[in-house]
């Protein structure tokens, strides 16, 4: 509508205009026209009236004998509509006769010494009036063998003469008396309005025909132009879908070859923005399930994931008559299992429990969580000996201690490298068994699965594989003394995408990748080239839901408060502090401890006022160094309650035992200061947790400088968790904090957790795969018009960043 005004107005206007400019040129030709013709019809009135005038009129003594003839001659003649009077002169402009309604002001005189008069229109109040003046001869005209004898003309300009007859001979007596009385003039006014009405009507006609033109046309370019401009904009979108769709795009350039010089540049164009929207969309996003499935269904076109990870996240076991499904302490665990039940999909697991079995269908799947199912486990079967190799062997005594720098020695034996290939294999064909079509989207899990991506790859090369490691990634020479590096190395580099939690252990991996195989390492866009597929190593720092689920059912922080007091006996004014790990000796729960032993030495304010609680759930206990471990901080905290205990008070209250996550959010809840102190640790979300729970905005959170989480938290307390005298200063500094200093730390952390919770992480790492895809899709339209062989390696899987080498 709006195009259409837009067009017509001035349109219109411009018609308005020239219809403007030519009515006084039109109004002037009326009037010409109308003269030239009253001109002719005063010569016809001459020769009408004029042979009566003769008759009548011979001798000047005719006007007195003659004049009630003479009138009623001219008074006949002016019946006619238009004549509006008649007036007779002799020769010398003397009136012999002139009907009543001759106006006043013109004479025969006027007219003589007038000639421009004659046969002119003269626009009075009355009308407008045609003056003009016919000669009429002595002697009385006869019809002769040269025609019909005429009266003379006074119109010469205007008009062909009339012929003018020969007069015959006259008398002479009579010839005498006719001078200065012929020739007569025969004056005669016109009415002249109706041309008036003419013009007038004639303007109106102009304006109604040039409105008219004027819509027609303008309907009609327009209907011409939004046909064309359909046509063109259907050409444009074809292009433009034919990022997607190559076929579209060429038929587009087919049918409006006027397109081909622009078709690279608007595919090229699109590309950019598309890729420039995605990355725009991360930071402006809200990220919460919901944000995620919109994810998958725009740009992943609804494809449901599937996760592969060696812990599962609901373990069912038997105790006696009933079946208990325990949701297992595993950070990776804690951040999955939002994503499925975002999501759904199917999460691909070792079945540990031991009525794992019991529960599964035909097909090994059991629907989680049991409360609400929306996804679906599908468990792996792995014999003792496997197990042991794989998990206990070369994943936990091989990698696990490789990767962390605590200080323990890494096993390496050849039987679990040897379980730990078929473990993989295993899982990789229950990966491959759950995908429903030739390009899924596999997320791999964790160091039990390095081998896993390459194991994928073989069977499904369209596939898109996120592996994420979540532990650090050693130095080369650390990693070096692994006598599997290169398959390890080279089993990840199956991976579309690999992800740590930082930068740091990225550069470490393609270090190791640079020392000990074959590859090309394009640093600019962290891409690694290995034999014709590429990999993007991406730094993806981990998170948990926001807000945490297991929150929903946590009493508030009083209640948590009371509750903790009750149960372990804790003087109602005493501050408590939690520590909350797996078991496991790169937690630095010994180090911890120890600090809390110097805090009592140091600070004797401390003693009977602080209370620390240690949560340790058991974890791979089988593992001689974990059950070292554990021998060991049960001395340690035994030594100290044994040290400082005092009355009804002992400092260190020990929980060895797994704790289910609303129990652990109880905890973190009710404590005031809460103590994260790994030797070397991934992220460790248990820090993240703490500041979730406290929706109070209270509590201190002391942090290793060695965990991931460290980069992020900021408002934390960060010491070198082997500087024991350090955290125990940290530990007197946060029992001292001010309500207002917490809060302010407080708010600093949630803030960054709530806007990078684990929607986003694994948000940020589908966004890239759709990139991936993307790419992929854009790189086979460019293979499908490529003829001949491929020299070029990369482009047999296509998968790199955009200003990577692809050649698009
Ligand atoms: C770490 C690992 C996880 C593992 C968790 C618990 O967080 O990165 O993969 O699940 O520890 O260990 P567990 O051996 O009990 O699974």
């Amino acid at each position: 509508m709006k195009l259409t005004l837009r067009f017509l107005l001035p349109v219109l206007a411009a018609l308005a205009l020239l219809a403007y400019a030519l009515v006084p040129f039109v109004e002037n030709l009326m009037e010409v026209w109308s003269v030239r013709d009253l001109n002719i019809r005063s010569i016809l009135i001459g020769k009408t009236v004029g042979p009566d005038l003769q008759r009548l009129l011979i001798t000047p003594d005719d006007v007195a004998k003659n004049r009630k003839k003479l009138q009623a001659t001219l008074e006949k003649a002016t019946e006619d509509e238009r004549l509006l009077a008649l007036q007779v002169c002799d020769s010398k402009d003397r009136v012999l006769v002139k009907t009543d309604n001759f106006p006043a002001g013109f004479n025969c005189a006027t007219m003589e010494k007038e000639p421009a008069y004659h046969g002119k229109l003269f626009k009075l109040p009355g009308g407008s009036i045609h003056f003009s003046y016919a000669l009429i001869e002595w002697p009385e005209p006869e019809a002769t063998e040269q025609g019909e004898q005429a009266p003379s003309s006074g119109l010469q300009d205007e008009v062909e003469p009339l012929p003018t007859p020969s007069p015959r001979p006259m008398p002479p007596e009579i010839l005498a008396q006719t001078v200065g009385f012929y020739p007569l003039k025969l004056m005669i006014v016109q009415d002249m309005s109706y041309v008036d009405r003419r013009s007038r009507e004639t303007t109106l006609y102009m304006a109604a025909v040039f409105l008219s033109i004027g819509i027609l046309v303008a309907i009609l370019v327009l209907a011409i132009v939004r046909w064309s401009l359909s046509n063109w904009i259907q050409s444009v979108r074809n292009l433009v879908t034919g990022i997607r769709n190559p076929q579209k795009a060429k038929l587009a350039v087919q049918n409006n070859q006027e397109f081909l010089p622009i078709l690279k540049d608007v595919q090229a164009l699109v590309k950019e923005m598309e890729v420039s929207r995605q990355q725009q969309d991360e930071t402006r996003m809200t990220w919460n399930a919901t944000t995620l499935r919109e994810i998958l269904k725009k740009h992943l076109s609804g494809e449901r994931v599937i996760v592969v990870s060696n812990r599962e996240p609901y373990i069912h076991n038997r105790k006696g008559d009933v079946i208990k499904v325990q949701k297992p302490a595993s950070g990776l665990v804690t951040a999955l299992e939002p994503i499925l039940r975002a999501c759904s999909g199917t999460w691909v697991a070792h079945g540990s429990g031991n009525a794992d079995r019991e529960v599964v269908d035909g097909h090994d799947r059991v629907r989680v969580p049991p409360e609400k199912p929306s996804y679906s486990i599908r468990r792996i079967w792995l014999t003792q000996e496997e197990e042991q190799g794989y998990y206990f062997g070369f994943a936990n005594e091989g990698l696990w201690p490789l990767c962390h720098i605590a200080h323990t020695r890494p096993l390496f034996r050849s039987e679990d490298w040897h379980c730990y290939m078929r473990a993989n294999q295993k899982f990789a064909q229950a990966v491959c068994e759950e995908a429903t079509d030739l390009s899924p989207v596999i997320l791999v899990q964790d160091y039990h699965l390095a081998l896993a991506p390459l194991l994928i790859r073989s069977q499904l090369p369209q596939a898109t594989i996120l592996s994420f490691w979540h532990i650090p990634w050693p130095n080369a020479e650390s990693f070096g003394i692994c006598p599997w590096k290169n398959e390890i190395l080279s089993g990840l580099l199956g991976s579309s995408i690999l992800g740590f939690h930082t930068q740091f252990h990225c550069n470490n991996f393609m270090e190791c990748v640079d020392r000990y195989l074959e590859a090309r390492i394009d640093r600019e866009t962290n891409t690694i080239i290995y034999k014709g597929k590429a990999t993007q190593i991406r730094a993806y720092p981990i998170s948990i839901e926001w807000p945490p689920k297991a929150l929903e059912t946590t009493p508030t922080r009083e209640e948590c408060r009371l509750h903790l007091q009750q149960k372990h006996g804790i003087h109602p004014k005493s501050k408590i502090g939690v520590g909350i790990d797996r078991l496991d000796y790169t937690k630095g729960i010994v180090e911890r401890l120890r600090s809390v032993e110097k805090l009592l030495q140091k600070d004797p304010a401390a003693i009977g006022n602080f209370v620390f609680v240690q949560i340790s759930a058991p974890s791979r206990s089988s593992i001689p160094s974990y059950r070292e471990f554990a021998a060991e901080v049960d001395k340690v905290v035994a030594q100290i309650n044994a040290d400082y205990s005092q009355d009804d008070w002992q400092p260190i209250v020990y929980l060895p035992v797994h704790h289910e996550a609303e129990e652990v959010y109880q905890y973190l809840r009710a404590a005031d200061i809460c103590l994260v102190t790994s030797l070397h640790d991934g992220m460790n979300l248990v820090a993240k947790e703490f500041v979730a729970s406290r929706d109070d905005e209270q509590g201190v959170l002391i942090l290793s400088t060695f965990a991931g989480a460290s980069r992020e938290l900021t408002g934390a307390l960060i010491v070198n968790p082997y500087d024991i005298d350090q955290t125990a200063q940290a530990l007197s500094f946060g029992m001292r904090m001010s309500p207002e200093e917490q809060r302010e730390r407080m708010q600093l952390m949630r803030a960054f957790i709530r806007e990078f919770n684990v929607y986003r992480w694994a948000g940020r790492m589908l966004m890239d795969a759709s990139r991936i895809r993307l790419l992929e899709k854009l790189q086979h339209v460019r293979l499908g018009s490529h003829n001949g062989d491929n020299d070029d390696d990369s482009y047999n899987f296509g998968i790199l960043p955009s200003g990577g080498p692809i050649r698009l």
